[in-house]
């Protein structure tokens, strides 16, 4: 049979709004981003806090924490649309996310949507980083808490870690060079390339239509698109109004020797934390200099492999496959049961690094030890995937041969009938299935 595919087909399924919400988040971060840069000022010179929250006054503080500080207390509005900037800041990457998962595991990534794909996994990466710059900017304890993580980082870097060091902080740490130069990475460069790589997307999907999991026609989306940027901008500013978000008075302004208990950062840098929690304390000698491995390897060797191997996971599959083909239809998961059982992988392992950021809160509320929950996850962050992947895979053949089974036999009833010779036989029936289904 000849499939007749719209050149310029639009999206079929609910899973395709992902992309659509990752823009227009990224629309709602850049209105209320720019209502921002009028109130807030990065600027590092301590004076006396002056504002109207009564705890802190005479407190020397930053001009960038008085400034958040005031857009939160003293500007009419200023909380309402920080929370939302905050809240957007949350729902982007997550939105992201769930675009690559759904990319991943129907194959939207084959020709000729491997740059599309680059293009998801690059804004992922920026929109974290764009969240750690923009966390940075209030200078209250947890920017500062980020802050020390980014020297240590930094610092580990072997042979140019102490003049990387120098140069971002310019001169001691905290200094006063890092936030400024956050907030302009923060406002420009960030959002622009961002900009210009939602703006490619959005012309490859013109260019070679929407994947699909089966043939349908066109169907018009323009309205449908509008309802959906007002749906994201309504829950985005419901989240600001009524779920507070970032209190930083609460946590007070960020002083070197001070630290905070309990503090995790924003979701998308979970797996991080986590990844630095479990990491064993190794810092063996190399020619004399000492090799922080403790860091290095959760830090930059880690997010650096997973996100490389997400990136060539295209070029991989084809290579491995040898399958160069265009592909507009989608598969289904179990279709492709390699694929699923390495996404089920990776996102076991992403899952029980993120899981491990919470050690510490495990172990009080199951009343554990905190060396055993991060045993647990020391070994489960490398048996988990291998697990995950098994059983997945199985899982995929184990549906697709039920298919082929009801294919040629028909479904089972559950009818019994009795021959004429007095033997049992359960009733089959045909099955009418559509090409692929949801
Ligand atoms: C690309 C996506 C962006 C992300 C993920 C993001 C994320 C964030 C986050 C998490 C904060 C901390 C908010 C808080 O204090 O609770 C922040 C602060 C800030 N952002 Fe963004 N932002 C983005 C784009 C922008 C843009 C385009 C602008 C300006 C045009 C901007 C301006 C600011 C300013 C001035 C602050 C400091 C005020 C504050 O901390 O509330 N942001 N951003």
């Amino acid at each position: 049979m000849r499939l007749h595919l719209p050149r310029r087909a639009t999206a079929d399924h609910w899973s395709f709004l992902f992309g659509q919400i990752a823009v227009y988040c990224f629309a709602v971060l850049l209105v209320t981003g720019a209502f921002l840069t009028f109130f807030y000022t990065p600027d590092m010179t301590q004076a006396p806090y002056q504002g109207s929250y009564e705890p802190l006054r005479g407190v020397p503080v930053s001009r960038a924490y008085e400034s958040t500080m005031d857009l939160s207390l003293d500007t009419r509005g200023g909380l309402l649309v920080r929370q939302i900037h905050h809240w957007a800041a949350l729902l982007l990457p997550a939105a992201i996310a769930c675009q690559l998962l759904r990319m991943f595991f129907t194959g939207a990534f084959r020709r000729p949507r491997a740059v599309g794909w680059l293009v998801w996994v690059a804004l992922f990466v920026l929109a974290m980083v764009a969240g750690v710059t923009g966390g940075l900017l209030p200078d209250d304890m947890l920017s500062g808490g980020t802050l020390g993580l980014v020297q240590s980082i930094t610092l580990a870097i072997p042979f140019v870690g102490t003049d990387l060091a120098h140069l971002v902080f310019g001169g001691d740490f905290p200094g006063d060079a890092a936030i400024p130069g956050a907030y302009w990475l923060h406002i420009t460069l960030i959002p622009v390339v961002m900009g210009g790589l939602f703006l490619l997307r959005g012309r490859m999907v013109r260019r070679n239509g929407h994947t699909r999991f089966r043939p349908a026609p066109e169907v018009p989306a323009r309205a449908a698109s509008a309802a959906l940027f007002l749906f994201v901008a309504g829950v985005l500013s419901m989240l600001g109004t009524v779920a507070q978000i970032n209190p930083i008075w609460n946590y007070g302004p960020y002083r070197p020797g001070d630290t905070t208990a309990g503090a995790v950062p924003d979701w998308y840098m979970g797996f991080l934390d986590g990844a630095i929690r479990i990491m064993p304390n190794w810092e063996p000698s190399v020619a004399g200099h000492p090799l922080t491995l403790a860091v290095l390897v959760p830090a930059l060797l880690i997010p650096g492999a997973f996100f490389t191997v997400l990136a060539a996971y295209p070029w991989v599959e084809r290579r491995l496959t040898g399958d160069d083909r265009v592909h507009d239809l989608l598969d289904r998961p179990r279709d492709a049961a390699v694929r699923t059982g390495v996404g089920a992988a990776g996102a076991t392992f992403y899952g029980l690094l993120w899981a491990a950021s919470a050690n510490d809160q495990i172990a009080v509320e199951f009343h554990l030890s905190l060396f055993t929950v991060t045993w647990f996850f020391r070994v489960a962050v490398l048996v988990g995937p291998l697990l995950a992947y098994a059983v997945t895979h199985r899982l995929c053949l184990a549906l697709t041969r039920r298919e082929r089974e009801e294919a040629a036999h028909g479904r089972e009833t559950g009818r019994i009938v009795m021959s004429p010779t007095g033997g049992f036989t359960e009733i089959h029936e045909p099955v009418q299935r559509e090409l692929a289904s949801h």
